[in-house]
């Protein structure tokens, strides 16, 4: 039986090189990645990784999602538009265990010209290893797949 966390993982242009790097690290940690590009410097649309990284969370074939792009922002904005997704974008960690102690965030995306490669590892880091307090905060994340 394969037991091991499948974490899917998207970038545009500006953040591939983060997810490759990310890929290697959590590989490396024992997580199973599902890298969904892109894979080089030419230039894309953010929405279409944000989208494939999305379906596999919302499937349950991935547990989490990971998505970087030059500020994070548009990754957050597409990602947070497919329901069942929870997107945050993080820039330091205070930020990044709350949003999975209390937002249960399935998405964690980070900005590839805003934050230094080594931080967006420790966000990783603490994302994939902080656990969702549920209690009071289930109830408002039933109430935001209404929204949709
Ligand atoms: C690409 O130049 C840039 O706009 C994109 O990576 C991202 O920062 C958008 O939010």
């Amino acid at each position: 039986m394969n037991t091991k966390i499948k974490i899917a993982l998207g970038a545009d242009h500006a953040g591939y090189e983060y997810k490759d790097r990310l890929i290697s690290e959590l590989t490396s940690k024992g997580f199973e990645c599902v890298d969904c590009g892109t894979n080089g410097p030419k230039s894309v649309d953010y929405p279409v990784y944000a989208s494939k990284v999305c379906e596999l969370v919302r499937s349950g074939e991935c547990k989490f999602g990971i998505l970087v792009c030059g500020t994070g922002i548009g990754m957050s904005i597409a990602a947070n538009k497919h329901r069942g997704i929870r997107a945050a974008l993080c820039n330091e960690a205070g930020s990044t265990e709350m949003t999975r102690r209390h937002n249960d965030s399935n998405v964690l995306c980070l900005g590839a010209r805003m934050i230094t490669f080594e931080k967006a590892l420790e966000l990783t880091n603490i994302f994939l290893s902080t656990e969702f307090e549920g209690g009071r905060h289930e109830r408002r994340i039933e109430m935001l797949d209404k929204l949709l």
